[in-house]
């Protein structure tokens, strides 16, 4: 399977990007899968404008990037908590990518990040307004990973044991969730009953 990594931070250094080079550890633990990272920390995108879609220089990235998601089967979209929200970045993210079909019906793991006990509104936001248009498919099954800086740490010395041996646990229960989806799923978009072209909207 190829797996697209989405880190929602605008930091290029961020809690966010470590959690995602651990997940895609162990998505690759699991079997031999291809996955990718697009870290809105380091590549940030423009802000949505009216000439998106045409030939404006600072639009240039944006088909190879959609392309790549059009080859993926299941993305990880990974939300910093930031004063309650998705970060802009990633709000922006959903404006300007994922059109044309390229994750429709296609599984996700929404991953909510925080620094404390927090973490639970990105998911919400991203369950409540990131899917519409696009028709990307977030599993019931969801991983908040709180109190971020002591878990899934490159140096296994700076993790808190509890802490890191039970999110570390749940996280390969949502990588092999995530990975049975985008199996279920490609049969689904494969049925011909995902066909865009009536309602490239959704209501
Ligand atoms: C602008 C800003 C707002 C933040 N707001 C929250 C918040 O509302 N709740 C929370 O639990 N953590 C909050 N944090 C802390 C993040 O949980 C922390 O930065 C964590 O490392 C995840 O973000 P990162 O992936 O950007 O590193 C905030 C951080 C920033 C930079």
């Amino acid at each position: 399977m190829r797996i697209a990594i989405i880190i929602g931070s605008h930091r290029k250094d961020s809690q966010s990007g470590k959690i995602g080079r651990f997940l895609q550890g162990q998505i690759e633990s699991l079997g031999n899968h291809d996955c990718w990272t697009c870290d809105l920390g380091k590549d940030p995108l423009p802000l949505w404008d009216e000439d998106i879609g045409s030939d404006a220089p600072h639009w240039a990235a944006v088909p190879a990037l959609n392309e790549r998601l059009g080859h993926s089967d299941a993305f990880i979209v990974i939300a910093p908590e930031w004063h309650g929200m998705v970060p802009a970045t990633l709000k922006n993210f959903f404006l300007v990518c994922g059109g044309g079909g390229t994750v429709a019906h296609k599984p996700a793991l929404a991953v909510g990040v925080s620094v404390g006990p927090g973490g639970s509104y990105p998911i919400n936001e991203l369950r409540t307004s990131s899917y519409k248009n696009n028709r990307i498919c977030y599993l019931p099954e969801h991983l908040i990973v709180r109190n971020c800086s002591v878990v899934m740490n490159e140096d296994d010395a700076t993790n808190d044991k509890d802490e890191h041996s039970y999110i570390s646990e749940r996280s390969l229960y949502c990588m092999r969730q995530l990975l049975a989806y985008s199996e279920a799923l490609a049969q689904v978009r494969a049925s011909g009953t995902t066909d865009l072209t009536p309602y490239p909207n959704g209501m």
